[in-house]
């Protein structure tokens, strides 16, 4: 097979994975793997995603009572304690318990244990009290929740007044949805729009709560 021949193949192949999984995933939408938890931490996802840069247009600030919704392994749960210094609190949630350990695991040995509730949750129903929160981020999880409606209604319940709302999304995930897509989500939802950045392949949308 000519060197032609075989890129194409490979090509083909990747991209016929990708339309198939996606397909599945629109279907039934569901909790990232646990076996395949390493993947969020490959360094090849690192070049698109560096903990400290995913979060700069979410305006994290020192005090902030922060939700991390779908936090996984914790990679952006460490980097979300950092910025709210002492006296900040982030919340990290998750359904799957192996992978919110993982995320306890981590965050304990960067001595940052004290700045952070870890909490087996899903998403519908959070421990948390109304208008409690400055900001809730949500990195590769968004598209992972079954229900929206019943997700950006708890969001409202548990942001503050003002507060904000973060959703960032990336390929090759397969349950990616465009930024269009999640802006009419959350426009209908009755969020109000405060910005987009990134590319259409790696995205973050920033939103209030009125
Ligand atoms: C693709 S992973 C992203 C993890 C982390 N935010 C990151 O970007 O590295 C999505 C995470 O959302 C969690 N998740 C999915 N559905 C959820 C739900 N309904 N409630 C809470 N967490 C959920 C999964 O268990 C998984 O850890």
């Amino acid at each position: 097979m000519g060197l032609l021949n075989a890129l194409s193949f490979g090509v083909g192949t990747l991209a016929g994975t990708q339309v198939g999984l996606r397909a599945v995933w629109r279907r039934t939408p569901r909790p990232h793997p646990r076996l395949l938890a390493s993947i969020l931490e490959n360094p090849l996802r690192l070049k698109y995603r560096d903990p400290a840069q995913t979060l700069g247009p979410f305006g994290l600030a020192e005090g902030m009572n922060v939700l991390d919704l779908g936090c996984g392994t914790g990679l952006f749960t460490e980097q979300m304690a950092r910025q709210v210094g002492l006296s900040g609190i982030v919340h990290a949630v998750d359904i799957q318990s192996a992978l919110l350990e993982k995320a306890r695991q981590r965050v304990t040995e960067a001595g940052l244990a004290g700045r952070v509730h870890f909490h087996h949750s899903g998403a519908y129903r959070l421990p948390l009290a109304d208008a409690s929160v400055d900001i809730a981020i949500l990195i590769a999880t968004f598209s992972e929740v079954p229900n929206s409606l019943l997700l950006l209604e708890e969001l409202r319940r548990v942001v503050k007044p003002g507060g904000r709302v973060g959703i960032s999304e990336e390929l090759p995930h397969p349950g990616y949805l465009p930024a269009a897509a999640v802006r009419g989500q959350l426009r209908e939802a009755g969020f109000r729009y405060g910005g987009q950045q990134g590319n259409p392949f790696c995205y973050s949308l920033l939103y209030f709560r009125e």
